[in-house]
C-alpha cells in the first residue's frame, strides 16, 4: 500500500472511498513521459481500493491491505457518516483521461465542406478553395462570448461523458484580436461551469485570414505584436500554438510566433508534419511542450525527439474522420524513445469526436499500439504534454483525484469496444460528478 501524508490530507476533509476496484492502472513511477517499454507499464493492482481526501489521492493499494491498516480502520470507524463509497462491483478504474489537443472553440459542424469530401474532394483542396478551417471563422466572430461559451462546455461535456477530465482547448477561428481573446475567454467560461481542468491555448495563426491574403507576415506581425502580448497580459492562454503547413503557416513564420510566446513567459507547441513534412530542429530551439500530428516527421528528426523532453502527441481520430489510408507509425515513435501521447483533435473540419476511448481503439486497431502504451499515451504522457504531471496522469498519493470508473472487468477492453461509451462514473477533485445509471 502507498500512502502519502495520509494525517494532513485526510484531517478534517471529505472522504471518497473507491472499493472492489476489479483492476486498477495507477500509472505509478517517475512523474515525467514515459517511453519505450516503460509505455506499457501501467502499474496495474487487482481487487484494489483508493481513498480520496480533500480533492487529493490519500492512499492506494490492494483492498485487503488498504483496509487493514489500523490507523486508517480507526479513522474511517470514527468518520463513517462523513465518507462516501464507491463500489466499484470488480470494474476498471483508470485515472482521468487526458485529452491534450482539442479545438472546441466553434459554433457548428461543417457539412459542406463534409459533403465536398464524401464526394472525394480532399482536405487540403476544400482548403485551398476557401473552405476548411475559413469555413469556421465567420460563425465564430458573429457569436457572442456567451454563446461560444455554450458550445465550448457543449464540446467539454461530451468529453467528460467519455472519461475526459483534463482538456486542453484552443482558440483558432476568429482570426482577429478581438475575435480570438473572445474565444479564449468563452474557453474561460465554459472552464468555470465544468468540474475538470483546461488548459487555455491560443491559436490565432491557424491559418491566415483571408483579409490577409498575399500579406501573410504581416497577420503574424499582428499575432506576435498584438495578439500574444494581450493573451498573455489577460492571463488567457497557457500555451501558443501555431499551424505549421503548407497552406497555414511557414516554418520561417511558425518560428516567429513561438519565439513571441516565449517572451511573452508561455507556453509553447505546434502543429507539424500533418500533411507535408517539416524540419523540426528549428520548432525544437522554441522548446516545445509538444508537437502535435507527425504522421510525416523524418527519421532524423526522430533520434532528435527521443533526446528531449518535447512530447509527440498523435491525433489518429484525423486521421481516421480524413480518410487517410495511412495511419501514423507508431511504433516507429516509441521504438525509438520518443514519447508520444494520444488526444483527439477534437474539432469541425478533421476529427469532429470527444472521445478519447475511441482514440485509444484507433491507436490500438490502426496504429499497433498495445491497450496499456495508449493508456498511458492518455494519461501520464499527455499531463507530461501539458505540463501537469506533477499534479495529474496517475493515482498516486497527492495528485489530484481525478478517477474514472469504466463499465467492465478487463482494462484492456477500453480498446477493444468501438463506438461503445463504456464510462460509467467519473470522479474529479474526489467528487463525484458524473454518476452510474
Ligand atoms: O488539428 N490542422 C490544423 N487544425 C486542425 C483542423 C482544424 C479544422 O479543420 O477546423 C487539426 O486537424
Ligand atoms: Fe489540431
Amino acid at each position: 500500500m502507498a500512502k502519502g501524508s495520509l494525517t494532513s490530507q485526510i484531517k478534517n476533509s471529505p472522504y471518497l472511498l473507491l472499493t472492489n476496484i476489479g483492476q486498477l492502472a495507477t500509472l505509478r513511477g517517475e512523474a515525467g513521459p514515459r517511453r519505450r517499454a516503460a509505455l506499457s507499464d501501467i502499474g496495474l493492482i487487482q481487487d484494489a481500493a483508493v481513498l480520496c481526501a480533500g480533492g487529493r489521492i490519500a492512499a492506494v493499494g490492494k483492498q485487503r491491505e488498504l483496509l487493514r491498516d489500523p490507523w486508517l480502520r480507526k479513522k474511517l470507524r470514527k468518520n463513517q457518516r462523513k465518507i462516501q463509497e464507491i463500489d466499484c462491483a470488480g470494474r476498471v478504474v483508470l485515472p482521468g483521461l487526458i485529452d491534450s489537443h482539442t479545438h472546441p472553440a466553434f459554433m457548428g459542424p461543417r457539412l459542406i465542406d463534409f459533403e465536398k469530401r464524401t464526394a472525394g474532394a480532399t482536405y487540403e483542396e476544400i482548403a485551398a478553395a476557401g473552405g476548411g478551417i475559413r469555413s469556421s471563422v465567420a460563425a465564430v466572430r458573429k457569436a457572442s462570448r456567451p454563446q461560444l461559451a455554450e458550445h465550448v462546455l457543449h464540446g467539454l461535456q461530451a468529453m467528460l461523458e467519455q472519461g475526459t477530465t483534463t482538456v486542453e482547448a484552443k482558440s483558432g477561428y476568429g482570426l482577429t484580436a478581438k475575435d480570438e481573446i473572445k474565444s479564449l475567454q468563452a474557453i474561460h467560461d465554459a472552464a468555470a461551469r465544468w468540474p475538470g481542468t483546461v488548459v487555455p491555448t491560443l491559436l490565432a495563426a491557424h491559418v491566415p485570414p483571408v483579409e490577409f491574403a498575399g500579406k501573410e507576415d504581416e497577420y503574424i506581425e499582428m499575432v506576435c505584436q498584438r495578439i500574444i502580448p494581450e493573451a498573455a497580459k489577460k492571463r488567457l492562454a497557457g500555451f501558443v500554438d501555431v499551424f505549421c503547413e503548407r497552406g497555414a503557416f511557414t516554418l520561417e513564420q511558425s518560428e516567429r510566433v513561438l519565439a513571441a510566446a516565449q517572451r511573452h513567459g508561455l507556453g509553447t507547441r505546434a502543429h507539424v508534419c500533418q500533411f507535408t513534412p517539416s524540419k523540426l530542429d528549428r520548432l525544437l530551439a522554441c522548446r516545445p511542450a509538444s508537437l502535435d500530428h507527425m504522421d510525416c516527421v523524418g527519421e532524423d528528426d526522430v533520434a532528435l525527439l527521443a533526446e528531449r523532453q518535447t512530447v509527440a502527441t498523435l491525433l489518429p481520430g484525423a486521421n481516421y474522420f480524413l480518410g487517410h489510408r495511412e495511419f501514423l507509425q507508431a511504433r516507429r515513435l516509441i521504438d525509438s524513445g520518443v514519447a508520444v501521447a494520444l488526444a483527439t483533435d477534437y474539432n469541425p473540419g478533421t476529427s469532429p469526436t470527444p472521445s478519447m476511448p475511441f482514440v485509444i481503439s484507433l491507436a490500438c486497431t490502426h496504429m499497433q499500439m498495445s491497450v496499456a502504451e495508449a493508456i498511458a499515451a492518455s494519461t501520464m504522457n499527455a499531463a507530461c504534454a501539458l505540463k501537469l504531471a506533477a499534479r495529474k496522469g496517475s493515482i498516486e498519493p497527492g495528485k489530484d483525484a481525478d478517477l474514472v470508473v469504466f463499465d467492465f472487468k478487463d482494462y484492456r477492453e477500453i480498446g477493444y469496444w468501438v463506438a461503445w461509451n463504456r464510462c460509467a462514473q467519473v470522479i474529479v477533485g474526489g467528487e463525484e460528478v458524473l454518476a452510474a445509471n
